[in-house]
């Protein structure tokens, strides 16, 4: 497994999305996850599934120190007495002292980035997190936060696929020492997975389409991603992109069709992207 090492955080490349996952269905699939190899969880308070996590962090008997553990906070709770609560709810429900890493799922509508950063940090103060992180902020909301902070900013987690351009994203998370975490790292199952060109380079690489397109992410720097399986045959295929390479050729190959631009994450909430 690829570890990502940024500003101070040891973040496995590969981890399990967990949206839409919920019951026992869940607690089953994080289980064979973890037995599988994956050492990465992600989840979040709007998802409605720690109970079901923790349950399975505490059946794997795995050590704690072992898993890395991320939740996040709505951006509606991104104030002051909220956000403790919200905090404390996913730590009650985890089972848990302390997560790896916490992010605010989306930028807040108001524009008060000195709050924000003031209720993550104090998140680290206190003990509830190692590390913290933002998801879904632009590269000027980066930079703010970045600015803002005490403590580093380990995480910006987007959505990334060969189907959108995050390039100053990207490039921006470089610049600060951050990791990108992909959200929908395989389009959702949707076309992306039956694109010609990735169906060329399955059949070249003797790979599945999902595969590539999880080795086109971990062979970025500084990149990651979580995609999400309800199948047990899935979990595993997912975590083997690892024994191979794809070449510089290929790996601009499936640049090229970012310039599609296809973002699947869009909601009368989001923050004004950053322009490709
Ligand atoms: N921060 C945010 O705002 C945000 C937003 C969205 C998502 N996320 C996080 O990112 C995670 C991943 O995103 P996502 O769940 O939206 O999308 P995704 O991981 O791109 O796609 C999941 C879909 O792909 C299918 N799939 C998985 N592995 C496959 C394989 N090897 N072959 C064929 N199909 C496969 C899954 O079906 P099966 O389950 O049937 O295998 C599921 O329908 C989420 O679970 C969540 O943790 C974060």
């Amino acid at each position: 497994m690829k570890i990502l090492a940024a500003n101070g955080a040891n973040i496995p490349a590969l981890g399990l999305g967990t949206f839409r996952l919920q019951g026992e269905e869940c607690t089953s699939i994080v289980l064979k996850a973890l037995a599988a190899g994956y050492r990465h969880i992600d989840t979040a308070a709007f998802y409605e599934n720690e109970s079901e996590i923790g349950a399975a962090l505490r059946q794997s008997k795995i050590s704690r120190d072992e898993i890395f553990l991320t939740t996040k906070v709505w951006p509606s709770e991104v104030a002051d007495g909220a956000f403790q609560r919200s905090v404390e709810g996913s730590l009650q429900r985890l089972g848990l002292d302390q997560v790896d890493l916490l992010l605010i799922h989306w930028p807040p509508k108001n524009s008060n980035v000195k709050q924000w950063a003031r209720l993550l940090c104090d998140t680290v103060r206190n003990g509830w997190t190692r590390h913290i992180g933002i998801s879904n902020f632009t590269t000027g909301q980066i930079d703010a936060m970045v600015d803002a902070c005490d403590y580093p900013i380990v995480v910006n987690q987007v959505e990334n696929h060969p189907y959108i351009d995050q390039t100053k994203i990207r490039a921006k998370c470089a610049e600060h020492g951050m990791a990108i975490m992909g959200y929908c790292p395989l389009g959702r199952g949707q076309m992306l997975l039956s694109d010609s060109v990735i169906a060329g380079l399955a059949a070249e690489y003797d790979k599945s389409p999902a595969q590539i397109i999880l080795r086109w992410h971990v062979q970025h720097e500084g990149a990651g991603a979580i995609p999400k399986t309800a199948s047990p045959d899935r979990l595993v295929e997912n975590l083997q992109v690892f024994d191979f390479e794809l070449s510089a050729g290929d790996m601009a190959a499936m640049e090229a069709l970012t310039k599609r631009h296809q973002r699947l994450c869009d909601y009368d909430f989001s923050p004004q992207w950053d322009q490709p």
